[in-house]
């Protein structure tokens, strides 16, 4: 039989999901994690750029780690493990610091916005952010990182990473694809559809969380900013109206032909409710089951605890490579 490649990709540990994480990076995780052999990790350690609360945290990425297992990654099948108990990575990330420009990571669109809104705490940890991102991935030997298309430029300096290395001492690490979503790599926010749905935008009618229930789901379509014509068609001159087809099509499978057909001649009105309706049915087997797991504390620790190991086994493979070939000394 052929071996799987290797998938990974990982979230920071910050808070509630919005429907923008779900459809531009979980749903298809779980679409893809029969084809590949998968690694998702909790990334908390990348959430310490920004000041955390220690207790909210904490409680943060263990419901992060439940989520994701509610969304249908069974972690008997795929590796669903924390960041920051596999040494291996800051390690990693330490040695790849080397092989990595100021230069570079100054060109980071994420670290120049990040700077700008955390203009009191820019620190380096903020800056070498996509070293140690290039860290988790390289140390899988991952093939294939499905992500949203805000993590492109992060996807492409860890295969300029790991090119430089390889182009030094041979072939350490497989050359990582990028994986986006058709229609759902950047799900736009709901009040400003110029936006990015991000969790950190003050208004929360901007955003759908995971955790939202039906009417609340319901009522944020409802006021989604719209344009003042009525005919649901997609276009560039169309921001919000085609946001929510793309977000309609990637809940319903339907295309955007599909959706034209099924609204032609009903008004934005009806048009909205159904994609509350379809997003709320959605979410509801994932919201059930995510109650479910947080209160079942013992099941979530031996998940982790033994994919851990996995990881920890995994990883530590790379970097013995890696270490034996830059000539660290080995007892
Ligand atoms: P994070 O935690 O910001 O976001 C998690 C995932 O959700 C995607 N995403 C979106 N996709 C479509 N539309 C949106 N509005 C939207 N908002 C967020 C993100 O692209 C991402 O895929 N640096 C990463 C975490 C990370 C990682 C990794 C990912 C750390 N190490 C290794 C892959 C591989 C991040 O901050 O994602």
């Amino acid at each position: 039989m052929e071996e799987k490649k290797t998938l990974y990709s990982g979230m920071q540990a910050t808070g509630a999901l919005t429907l923008g994480n779900y459809l531009g990076a979980l749903k298809n995780w779980v679409r893809l994690n029969e084809e590949y052999d998968c690694f998702f990790g909790v990334m908390d350690l990348h959430s310490l750029t920004v000041r955390q609360n220690p207790a909210e945290f904490r409680q943060n990425a263990r419901k992060l780690y439940a989520l994701y297992v509610a969304a249908g990654l069974d972690p008997e099948k795929n590796c669903v493990y924390f960041q920051s108990h596999v040494s291996a990575h800051a390690e990693l990330a330490w040695i790849l610091n080397c092989f990595t420009y100021v230069g570079e990571l100054g060109r980071m669109t994420q670290y120049k916005d990040k700077s700008l809104k955390h203009a009191d705490n820019v620190n380096a940890g903020l800056f070498t952010y996509p070293v140690l991102m290039a860290a988790d991935i390289l140390l899988y030997q991952a093939a294939v990182v499905p992500v949203g298309i805000d993590q492109k430029q992060h996807l492409e300096i860890t295969r300029d990473i790991a090119e430089r290395f390889n182009k030094i001492y041979g072939d350490v690490f497989t050359i990582p694809d990028a994986y986006f979503g058709k229609h759902s790599a950047k799900i736009m926010s709901l009040a400003d559809p110029t936006k990015k749905m991000s969790k950190s935008d003050e208004n929360t009618n901007s955003h759908i969380l995971l955790t939202d229930d039906k009417d609340t789901i319901i009522r944020k379509f409802k006021r989604a900013v719209t344009d003042s014509d009525t005919v649901v068609r997609y276009g560039e001159d169309k921001p919000g109206i085609s946001n929510l087809m793309d977000i309609y099509g990637s809940v319903t499978g339907k295309t955007h032909e599909q959706i034209e057909e099924e609204f032609s001649g009903r008004g934005y009105g009806d048009f909205k409710l159904a994609v509350g309706e379809a997003v709320a049915d959605e979410l509801a087997p994932l919201q059930a089951d995510y109650e479910r797991l947080l209160k079942d504390k013992a099941y979530i620790d031996e998940c982790i605890k033994k994919n851990d190991d996995r990881a920890r086994y995994v990883s530590n493979k790379t970097l013995r490579k890696v270490k034996k070939k830059i000539g660290l000394t080995e007892v």
